[in-house]
């Protein structure tokens, strides 16, 4: 239900000019400034704030012809039913596990994403989880903050010389294979779908079984999408199985996910840092978002943990504003943006 050439609209209080508001997008999850102008300078209306869950449900998107969200607004298939004006969603991000595409593809809505905007930044903070952990750097900094100075438990290991394991070898997973390789590391990868000159030409073991990779590999990092394949992936037998040790230095077992909740199991994981068959974990982004109230990982000493930050930085969020935001202009045009993402459209 695109309105096109609507109403006259007074700019800056100046003359009366001809603006023609081709589309309502509701803009759930924020957006960059400079991505709402793209928007508004083609002729679109941008509502912005957070709509309810109960609201939702309720049509609070009929009136509108696209959406564009975050990770925080769900739009599971009870929504998109209700939701009959919609043509577009836009996610403001890579991972779309939050809107149902099947139901928005039986709906006739295109599902697009900005895949490429916040690679940089997830790759910074993933390095910047392995070094922390390895350097005990949150750690000590809880220390300090009680007035303790524990130098001599604070001795950590270098990444040089130790092996990565990388599960899924997408962009991330390749930029954060260039930092850890120019650090000295040694990148493995598992990504069954992976062509092998991909991992060739970037220098990385490609494993052909995921076990393999945890029996080769001294420090895991995590950037597959969650699907039922990779749900609980990282589990208790799995993790047994990593070597702790490499070029005779005994450096432990090291954990990172910047990628999805849902693929470690947290549970397993706690307990493993308890018996120490794993020495450190970092995790970003977790099964259940925000953590429910006296959740016990955070307490475990040898975990740090972030709160879904990979892509928050002013880069990426400006990056991605803007590439979602020209995505979304040209699937409201009726043209297929490359960034499409659910199967009906494709
Ligand atoms: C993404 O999928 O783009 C990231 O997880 C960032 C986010 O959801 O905010």
């Amino acid at each position: 239900m695109l309105r096109v050439g609507l109403p006259l609209k007074n700019v800056h209080g100046g003359p009366m000019v001809e603006v023609q508001i081709m589309a309502r997008i509701a803009v759930t999850d924020g957006m960059a400034p400079a991505a709402v102008a793209v928007l508004e300078k083609a002729g679109h209306e941008v509502v912005q704030g957070f709509i309810e869950k109960s609201d939702l449900l309720a049509g609070a998107l009929n009136d509108f012809d696209g959406i564009i969200v975050r990770s925080a607004t769900k739009l599971p298939a009870e929504v998109i039913e209700v939701s009959t004006g919609l043509s577009v969603i836009g996610r403001a991000g890579v991972g779309v596990d939050n809107i149902d595409l099947e139901a928005a593809g039986s709906a006739g809505i295109m599902v697009v994403n900005a895949p490429n905007a916040s690679t940089q930044s997830v790759v910074e903070l993933t390095i910047g989880h392995l070094l922390a952990s390895l350097r005990h750097i949150p750690k000590s900094d809880r220390g300090m903050r009680q007035d303790k100075w524990e130098k001599k438990a604070m001795k950590g290991t270098e990444l040089s010389g130790k092996c990565l394991g990388l599960i899924g070898f997408g962009r991330i997973a390749q930029g954060v294979a260039q930092v850890a390789k120019s650090l000295g590391m040694e990148v493995h990868t598992y990504d069954p779908y992976l062509p092998p000159k991909v991992a060739k030409a970037q220098e990385a073991y490609l494993h052909k079984k995921v076990d393999s990779l945890f029996k080769t590999c001294t420090h895991i990092s995590i950037h597959c999408n969650l699907t039922d394949e990779t749900h609980h992936l990282v589990n208790e037998s799995r993790m047994k199985m990593m070597p702790g040790r490499k070029g005779g230095i005994d450096c432990g077992n090291h954990i990172v996910n910047c990628a999805r909740g849902g693929i470690i199991d947290e549970q397993a994981l706690l307990a493993a840092l308890e018996d120490g068959t794993i020495t450190s974990a970092a995790l970003d982004v977790f099964e259940v978002e925000p953590l429910p109230e006296g959740y016990a990982l955070i307490q475990h000493e040898n975990f740090h943990g972030t709160p879904h930050i990979g892509a928050a930085t002013m880069e990426a969020q400006q990056r991605v504003g803007l590439d979602i935001a020209d995505a979304v202009k040209i699937a409201l045009s009726g043209k297929k943006p490359k960034t499409l993402v659910n199967g009906k459209f494709l």
